[in-house]
């Protein structure tokens, strides 16, 4: 059986690649609903619907044991109703996992965290709930950055940068030791996020830059570690599959450089 991985766009892709460097063996499925792109400005019930047709797709048309929702805006707004009501009554046999709590124990040591989201991420307080239950005595401070998702979608680097710039100011005015990029897409631009955390934080102090790439891959080796009843089941073959609900010239670039000019990228349907 395969790994899942669902995004709303690019940001699934940036995850896939750093599950397939860690862990090469398995094989992928990555499923991104780039027609529906962004999930950040949408209603938690739409989200809440996208989330399930799209857990649905990999269960039953792909084969999938486990789903990494790599969408941050999804993890924080419906994984919990996923995984406490539909796979019980649907899926009983399989898993569903989510970024942020992951990424929440990556905070521990910051006492003045930063997070950087989209609309819906930072209204749901997913972060903040989750980085106090673990850390009471840290500060933290959520910003929105609604263009951003957009920018990275058109794969407009000088739109991104700008946008970086101009949300990441009041976050680093607020003298935080600790940013998490808090969705999927933002990786993409974590080298210049460091290179303006370097120079606009406190001076002579690091702000240390939590990128969801660079730890989700171990995370997830830990835990089909502690689950073998699930490790047992997936396949090794090698293989990975790329679906969207529509092409889109930035992904197929990325997927080509990232996966090989052969990788065949196919458009579906969900719901
Ligand atoms: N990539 C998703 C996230 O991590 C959502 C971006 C969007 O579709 O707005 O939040």
């Amino acid at each position: 059986m395969n790994i899942g991985i669902f995004d709303s766009g690019v940001g699934g892709l940036i995850m896939t690649r750093a599950l397939v460097k860690h862990l090469p063996q398995y094989d992928y499925v990555y499923v991104g609903d780039t027609k529906r792109v962004p999930y950040g400005n949408r209603s938690h019930n739409e989200v809440h619907q996208f989330l399930k047709e799209g857990v649905a797709y990999l269960f039953k048309k792909k084969d999938c044991k486990l789903v990494i929702v790599a969408c941050n805006t999804a993890s924080a707004r419906a994984l919990r109703q996923i995984q406490k009501k539909y796979l019980p009554k649907y899926f009983p046999d399989r898993k569903v996992l989510g970024v942020i709590i992951p990424a929440a124990e990556e905070t521990l040591k910051g006492k003045r965290i930063g997070i950087l989201g989209t609309v819906a991420t930072v209204k749901s307080k997913t972060y903040l709930v989750e980085i106090q239950k673990l850390n009471p005595r840290a500060e933290v401070f959520q910003l929105a950055a609604p263009s951003l998702v957009t920018d990275i979608e058109k794969g407009d680097t000088k739109a991104m940068k700008e946008s970086f710039r101009k949300y990441l100011a009041p976050l680093l005015e607020k003298k935080i030791d600790t940013l998490v990029l808090g969705c999927t897409h933002y990786p993409i631009g974590k080298t210049f996020v460091r290179k303006i955390a370097r120079l606009g934080g406190q001076v002579g102090k690091k702000v240390h830059v939590i990128s969801q790439d660079e730890f989700i891959p171990k995370k997830t080796a830990d835990y089909l570690k502690r689950h073998p009843e699930i490790k047992s089941e997936l396949s090794k073959n090698h293989t990975r599959h790329i679906y969207l609900t529509k092409e889109t010239k930035t992904v197929d670039t990325l997927a080509k450089k990232w996966f090989g000019q052969n990788i065949k990228i196919e458009t579906v349907k969900l719901g």
